[in-house]
């Protein structure tokens, strides 16, 4: 089974293709990302309709790049799927209209795919994890603990009540005069600062139901950054170490209680999306799971941020369960699981 995946939804124009002949064996044949950063990095964020255009402008040519690199053509496929939502809606449109396209071209199924599940299975793509699982979901515009029972089957156990974990580092890093995307950069500062420097809150931290709340640990810095303005390079990786120390209790903590409220026993810990990238986070989780007995899956970096492979995987374990879609699925700005 071979099967193209899109994806759009904000600011990776991505396309890839993965074969898995039968269960349990796969292999991505290829995974073509460019990423907008440059376009987007003079305004500190993603700006909507500079990423449609952009996404517009590429899509071809990494879809072309995708079936090359894999040494395969399109009437090689067996289906064609697309990250249907959730995302920017101006970037969903371009790659479901092309997937769309190019599957009635194919004259093959066409799979559309919402880019949280697609998040949620790629550990079964890379470490073959069995379901159920406890997946931690932590992206610039997501952050939910879910018990992952099946293809099509997530109970959300918790979610965050106003900022994403990816977007608290992102505000973090433009308060703190650092560049976009500012997840790295908020990491690479934190090596070098002193993560107690600051007393920073640790928002719902023993709370039972497994929720999120980051802006007031945001707020946070901004008083300090504020108090002792103007800032040194010390003050600023000082401030960066203790916002990501912040962080990484606060992941802990939450996913402990998401591991108490679990139905049942999972058979793993996972994490997915971009946020997976940061190594104190992983580590943390990395002892949790430990010390739970449970092991830690997550995918390597270039799978943890927005990809078509996991378009691709997701399309694969629908099209298993006889999952397909007519031409008519429309583009969804929200969706959740
Ligand atoms: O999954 P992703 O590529 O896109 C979304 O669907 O949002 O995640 C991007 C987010 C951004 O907020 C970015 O700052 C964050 O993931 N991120 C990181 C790191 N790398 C990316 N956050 C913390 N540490 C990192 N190393
Ligand atoms: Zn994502």
């Amino acid at each position: 089974m071979r099967v193209l995946g899109i994806e759009t939804t904000c600011d990776e124009t991505a396309a890839a293709v993965v074969d898995s002949p039968r269960e349990g064996e796969v292999e991505i044949l290829s995974n073509e990302v460019l990423s907008q950063i440059a376009e987007h990095a003079p305004y500190g964020g993603v700006v909507p309709e500079i990423a449609a255009r952009a996404h517009v402008e590429v899509l071809d040519r990494i879809v072309a790049r995708a079936l090359e690199k894999a040494g395969t053509k399109l009437s090689e496929i067996d289906a064609v799927a697309a990250a249907a939502g959730p995302g920017l809606i101006g970037g969903v449109i371009v790659g479901l209209t092309t997937a769309k396209a190019l599957a009635l071209v194919a004259g093959k199924p066409f799979i559309a795919v919402n880019h949280l599940e697609a998040h949620a299975l790629s550990a079964r793509l890379t470490d073959k994890i069995q379901f159920p699982y406890l997946l931690l979901l932590a992206s610039g515009g997501h952050t939910q603990l879910l018990a992952v029972r099946g293809v099509g089957d997530y109970l959300r156990l918790g979610t965050t009540m106003d900022d994403a974990i990816g977007e608290a580092f992102d505000k973090t890093a433009k308060m703190l005069g650092l560049p976009y995307p500012g997840g790295p950069q908020v990491e690479k500062e934190a090596e070098r600062g002193d993560p107690e420097r600051f007393a920073l809150p640790r928002p719902l931290a023993g709370r039972a139901e497994p929720d999120f709340s980051l802006s007031g640990l945001k707020t946070a810095v901004r008083l300090e950054a504020e108090r002792i303005a103007p800032l040194t390079p010390t003050d600023v990786a000082d401030l960066c170490a203790s916002f990501q120390a912040a962080v990484v209790d606060v992941v802990v903590d939450r996913t402990r209680a998401a591991l108490r409220v679990f139905p049942g026993k999972p058979n793993a810990l996972v994490v997915a999306g971009g946020v997976a990238a940061n190594q104190s986070v992983r580590r943390a989780l990395l002892r949790l799971a430990n010390e739970s007995g449970l092991r830690l899956a997550a995918p390597p970096l270039s799978l943890c941020t927005d990809n078509g492979a996991m378009i691709a995987w997701a399309g694969v374990e629908r099209l298993r369960k006889g999952l397909k879609d007519d031409m008519g699925v429309a583009p969804r700005a929200r969706w959740p699981l």
